[in-house]
């Protein structure tokens, strides 16, 4: 099993490109079997997870060509199967995903119930309650959900119960071959469902509102293919924003997109980062500090985002000053504060939600075990600035989500090296 081994105490410096965002080009992957004309996806990042996602897209039976530019083209025109089985589904939540699509063009889907993240219970209930409102029958039978319709969906309004990302994903897919309007009331607003929103748009569907909290879909007879380019990754662009903070280095983001990180922006401002925008880049500047505490609530978008929490803790455990930081979208997601204690930081838990972070003047190397994707990028940051060499063990889990990550670190300066 594959290891990073990470030398710490290396300032960081120079200029990276940000890769496609892995949360879009899932989506956008499963809106490729809505129509049965070719759809060619740009800037798709190269990661396990995506993957993952084409072997599924092959398992039902769509034809996947990736060219010499990495722009993965699907064909779904005709489908093998309507299953998505659970050897894929456990390793990757967002597999979930590929129900709405079946279930819009052929009126069938089963999918195993989704494994994924093993950071809360993380149900599916909202995508399920839609798809009824829509007019589907679902039943649940040894660990698959099968979902039928007669004819056609039929728009609706669909209340949701709690802001859900991949619920609001997987209904907007469900809804754009659905016979009249649906409308998704308290529906999530991240960047990445606007992404959905335009390729699907870009598809021939009729999707307005993405990006605010009622998204309507007026149903179309059939889709076309296209051909979409990725939006850049904001988690990636904020994980290394914070690692170069964190060393008191300095870089320049290239190929990113400043727009979508207002709160984590403000945040860093806040922990004493110099940073300048561009329309497609960031630049941080720390100039050898030391980062200030800075206490963190994570939010549905524009919120500060659960995903970034774990490595903004990481910075926090060495920065001047106690913070607090609220985890407040997911349960059980602090399974990297026992590790990062591992290396000298100082944290108090209080029940599931609450990190209390006291920063300490250093960290010390120890070995460590990554838990989930976010999380085990934490780790990475923890490392990069304790004395001596920290082993990260069970690095599958930062493959899943961070395109060659030991060149980038090392275009940094940082001294990593992947071990076996
Ligand atoms: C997506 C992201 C993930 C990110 C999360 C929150 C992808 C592939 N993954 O995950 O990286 O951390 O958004 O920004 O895009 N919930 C229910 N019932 C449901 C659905 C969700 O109770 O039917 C709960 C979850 O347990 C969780 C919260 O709602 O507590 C938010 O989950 P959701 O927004 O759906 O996250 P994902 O789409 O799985």
């Amino acid at each position: 099993m594959d290891k990073l081994l990470i030398e710490g105490g290396h300032r960081l410096d120079g200029v990276l490109r940000i890769s496609g965002a892995k949360n879009s080009a899932l989506p956008i992957l499963c809106a490729t079997l809505l129509t049965d004309q070719p759809v060619t996806i740009a800037n798709a990042p190269h990661l396990h997870d995506v993957t993952t996602m084409i072997e599924l897209l092959g398992c039902l039976g769509a034809e996947v060509v990736i060219d010499e530019k990495m722009r993965v083209e699907v064909s779904a025109r005709q489908l093998k199967s309507l299953r998505a089985p659970y050897d894929l589904v456990k390793t990757m939540r967002a597999s979930f995903l590929v129900m709405g699509p079946l279930l819009a063009r052929f009126g069938r889907a089963e999918v195993s119930l989704p494994g994924g993240c093993a950071i809360g219970s993380r149900p599916v209930d909202q995508h399920l309650k839609g798809f009824e409102a829509l007019g589907a029958r679902i039943e649940v039978l040894d660990g698959y959900v099968t979902a039928n319709v007669d004819g056609q969906l039929k728009g609706a309004d669909i209340v949701m119960d709690l802001v859900t990302v991949g619920g609001t994903e997987n209904l907007m897919m469900a809804a754009v071959l659905a016979q009249g309007t649906t409308r998704i009331i308290n529906a999530a607003k991240e960047p990445e469902i606007v992404d959905l929103g335009h390729m699907l748009n870009s598809m021939g569907a009729q999707v307005s509102g993405h990006g605010t909290s009622v998204v309507t879909i007026q149903g179309v007879e059939a889709l076309h293919g296209c051909e979409y380019k990725v939006m850049p990754d904001r988690v990636e662009t904020g994980t290394y924003l914070i690692a170069v903070a964190a060393t008191g280095g300095h870089v320049r983001l290239e190929r990113t997109a400043p727009e979508t990180l207002g709160a984590v922006l403000a945040k860093l401002t806040l922990a004493g980062c110099e940073l300048e925008t561009g329309p497609d880049w960031i630049e941080l500047s720390m100039h050898g500090r030391r980062p200030k505490a800075v206490d963190i609530e994570t939010a549905v978008y524009p919120g500060f985002p659960t995903d970034m929490q774990a490595q903004f803790l990481a910075m926090n455990a060495i920065a001047d000053g106690t913070s607090t930081i609220s985890e407040t979208i997911f349960e059980n997601r602090f399974m990297h504060v026992q590790e990062i204690m591992r290396l000298g930081a100082r944290i108090e838990l209080h029940g599931s939600s609450v990190a209390i972070v006291h920063g300490v003047a250093k960290l010390h190397a120890a070995p460590v075990m990554a838990t989930d994707l976010r999380a085990s990028f934490s780790l990475v940051v923890a490392a990069l600035v304790a004395e001596g060499r920290t082993l990260i063990d069970r690095i599958y889990h930062i493959d899943r989500g961070y395109e060659t990550i030991e060149e980038k670190l090392q275009q940094l300066g940082a001294s990593v090296q992947r071990v076996s």
